[in-house]
């Protein structure tokens, strides 16, 4: 006898539905980022205007926050430095003293089992604001390599357990891949920010770590909007020249470019939900538009189910209370 589909017949009760959900998520899969500041001011903690709830902190008072979060659950987080004086060539990304190396030794110290990440690139250190040198023609590629690797390697140095490029210039990963394995490091992990957009939902991220380009924009460097083809070129480059997880940032306005990669790569992916996605889910909630913990929570999954193993978000803290 015929019947027809009937799929109501398996969401009639949570029960039901739990049992045939197709995608899950963990606390292993988030990861937080944090924005550490170098400061004389020990208890410094400033939230940041169009991120509420995120904020620039001091060392002691990161690793306050990082208590908390660990004690939730959290997995892995990521580091993103303010420096207290910033030059032409972004020279306080690479010093062994530097913000990020300071908080990267404290944390692993604290935590051995916590996954430290760290952001490397030059935007937060330059006066300029730009993610590399400025020549005549712009930001230069070739010579900025040489500074991003030791960059890396100084996070490596400090006790980073992966290295995490952001600055979208051309044959970085290769040249970090060497520098790092030239001094030890061949087991470090490399997470590429290999396919990343010129991206307006940024906004608030330039705010929070005080890297807006002083002159001009990034879309000589970082990828056009409008192009997915192009995102398998980076993403193979970075594969080739080394990278062990490939990452798709923004995340929610990308999701058919989080898929595409998942099916092209046999390698993790991790996806960067970031600030202007934050921000808009935020704003609409205090507005009372729209549902904060259904929205984040949908928000994640769609991200999660379009491919994404890895998904970094500033909602990671607040995700660890829902799961
Ligand atoms: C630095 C960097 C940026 C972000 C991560 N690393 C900003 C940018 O490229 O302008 C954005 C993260 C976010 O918006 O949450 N290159
Ligand atoms: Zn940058």
């Amino acid at each position: 006898m015929y019947t027809f589909f009937r799929g109501r017949r398996l969401r009639n009760s949570e029960s039901l539905r739990a049992f045939v959900r197709e995608t899950h998520l963990r606390p292993e899969d988030f990861l937080q980022p944090y924005f550490v500041v170098e400061t004389n001011e020990a208890n410094f903690c400033q939230e940041i205007p169009s991120m509420p709830d995120q904020y620039q902190l001091s060392l002691a008072m990161l690793e306050k926050r990082v208590e908390k979060a660990v004690d939730k659950g959290l997995h892995a987080l990521m580091l993103f430095g303010i420096p207290s004086s910033k030059d032409e060539c972004g020279s306080q990304a690479w010093a062994e003293n530097g913000i990020v190396q300071q908080a990267v030794s404290r944390l692993k110290n604290r935590w051995p089992q916590l996954l430290v990440i760290t952001d490397v690139c030059l935007c937060e250190y330059t006066s300029h604001g730009h993610c590399g040198l400025i020549g005549k023609q712009g930001v230069e590629n070739d010579s900025t390599l040489e500074l991003l690797a030791k960059t890396a390697l100084s996070h490596a140095q400090a006790g980073a357990d992966i290295i995490a490029p952001s600055d979208m210039m051309d044959g970085r990963i290769a040249a970090i891949r060497q520098t790092l394995d030239g001094s030890g490091f061949y087991e470090l992990p490399i997470m590429s920010y290999a396919v990343k957009y010129a991206s307006a939902y940024y906004g608030p991220f330039r705010d929070a770590a005080k890297s807006a380009p002083k002159f001009g924009d990034r879309r000589a460097y970082q990828m056009d909007s409008a192009n997915a083809l192009e995102a398998v070129r980076e993403a193979s480059a970075d594969a080739e020249e080394g990278a062990d997880i490939l990452m798709v940032k923004p995340a929610g306005p990308y999701l058919d470019i989080v898929r595409m990669i998942k099916d092209r790569f046999d390698m993790p992916i991790a996806a960067y939900q970031v600030s202007g996605e934050y921000a808009i889910i935020k704003a609409g909630a205090k507005l009372g538009y729209v549902d904060e913990k259904a929205l984040v929570l949908e928000s994640l999954l769609g991200i999660k189910r379009a491919g994404a193993d890895i998904i970094l978000t500033y909602f990671a803290e607040t995700v660890l209370d829902w799961l």
